[in-house]
């Protein structure tokens, strides 16, 4: 029943047998964390084979380059190619680079601030103001970088087929100080979504004010889904150049959970211009990558059918976590008309919108009984989430039981937030 149309008798004796629960399960002394997407052990075991794959006296390229020592500063060539049918793109338009592409779009608009970007007039600390578009709810640790860089972010909300891109054209059109924007394409961080091909098409040819504009298009979870195999999303980068925008986007990717997620591969994927401006920016910062984690992902998955039977072996352990998440949900808060979830179909999140002005009380409520979740807020810019409303919830690090407690706790503090805001405004 919605709790809505409960009488205020009704919502007094809920919240006291809620309180009482809530009670029980903080004195069972649980410590759960669902802050983070970080793959289990169990998945970290499946790349095991990884680290046998290269040995000091087989650490030579196919051309018998010793990949012991410094230098090719766009990673291997057997990398290269591997990683470009992985993003989609030729090998001259990828970088293979070091564990992180967190790392690599940080530096990406770092530099960009300090130096500029190709069809800028100017490095962007220069300019009078430069702004990035931010899909919402989105990944944190994007707009931790914007913060950080003094990049003024505008929330744009996320939709199922991603961005309103109403919004997104409008912000661009006439404004040039609007010089990037967010993408989690696939399998978004936090919701799930995929862009459909029409969102894609409308980034690419959309008309856009400043010239060094960037779509920074982070497909993190390009392979990652939970049983269904990956879904389709359409290419940026060829979409752009079909419309005549061939530099518009800065495609990131990294095997951080596909193999070993301290110790994966990333890449950046862009156009020739892009990638000779990225490689220049490098140079001064790094004599050359850790070639022998690249030969060793080589060796290990092979090609890209190797990836993908990798990752049908990852959504075998995930898939169950996002089971007993969502059923757990359904049966405790289905019908209750206090919180929305997402359903996803790949990557390592699940979004709750609680009630307005409910999510801060949840996440405090759920921390005190020992299930840690990202601050509220945090996956919007600034810390900042209009509606107070959103939770990211990360399955796949606790066990399936640990899921069921944390779920379990969680649910009953939506419930008692949910029920407490409902008392005070009968
Ligand atoms: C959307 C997104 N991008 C990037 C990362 C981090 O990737 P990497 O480990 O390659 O730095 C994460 C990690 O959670 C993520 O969710």
């Amino acid at each position: 029943m919605d709790l809505a149309s409960k009488t205020t008798a009704e919502l007094d004796v809920l919240a006291g047998e809620l309180q009482q629960d809530y009670d029980r399960l903080r004195g069972r002394n649980i410590g759960i964390d669902m802050t983070r997407g970080k793959p289990a052990p169990e998945q970290l075991d499946l790349s095991k084979g990884l680290l046998e794959t290269v040995t000091l006296d087989d650490c030579f390229g196919e051309d018998g380059t010793d990949y012991r020592n410094y230098g090719i500063i766009d990673g291997i060539p057997e990398a290269k190619r591997l990683f470009a049918e992985y993003m989609e793109v030729t090998p001259g338009e990828i970088i293979v680079g070091g564990s992180a592409s967190l790392t690599m779009m940080y530096d990406t608009l770092a530099s960009a601030v300090l130096f500029g970007m190709p069809g800028g007039e100017s490095p962007w600390k220069d300019q009078k103001s430069a702004k990035f578009l931010c899909p919402v709810p989105g990944y944190d640790r994007h707009f931790t970088i914007c913060e950080k860089l003094g990049l003024e972010m505008i929330n744009i909300d996320m939709d199922n087929d991603g961005p309103d891109m109403d919004a997104v054209e409008a912000a661009v059109k006439d404004d040039p100080s609007v010089k990037g924007m967010w993408c989690v394409p696939k399998y978004s961080n936090p919701s799930g979504a995929t862009y459909t091909d029409a969102v894609v098409d409308r980034l690419a040819a959309m008309p856009v004010a400043a010239g060094d504009f960037r779509v920074i298009w982070d497909n993190a979870y390009a392979a990652h889904h939970l049983g269904s195999g990956p879904a389709k999303l359409k290419n940026l980068l060829q979409a752009c150049k079909d419309a005549g925008n061939p530099d518009r986007v800065l495609m990131f990717g990294s095997t951080s959970k596909i193999s070993l997620a301290g110790a994966g591969v990333a890449m950046l994927a862009a156009s020739k211009t892009n990638i000779d401006d990225a490689l220049e920016k490098m140079f001064v910062s790094t004599i050359g990558p850790d070639k022998i984690n690249q030969l060793r992902h080589v060796r290990f998955f092979g090609d890209v059918a190797g990836i993908a039977v990798h990752m049908d072996k990852l959504a075998a352990i995930l898939a169950p976590k996002f089971a007993v998440v969502d059923e757990i949900l359904e049966h405790r808060l289905g019908g209750k008309g206090i919180a929305t979830w997402t359903k996803p179909e790949g990557g390592y999140f699940v979004s709750v919108d609680v009630m307005d002005g409910c999510a801060t009380e949840v996440v405090r409520l759920a921390g005190a009984a020992g299930v840690k979740v990202v601050p509220a807020g945090g996956t919007f810019p600034y810390g900042k989430d209009p509606r107070d409303r959103n939770i990211r919830l990360a399955p796949s690090m606790p066990s399936i039981d640990e899921n069921r407690d944390a779920l379990e706790v969680f649910c009953t503090c939506v419930e008692l937030a949910c029920a407490d805001k409902l008392r005070a405004e009968k």
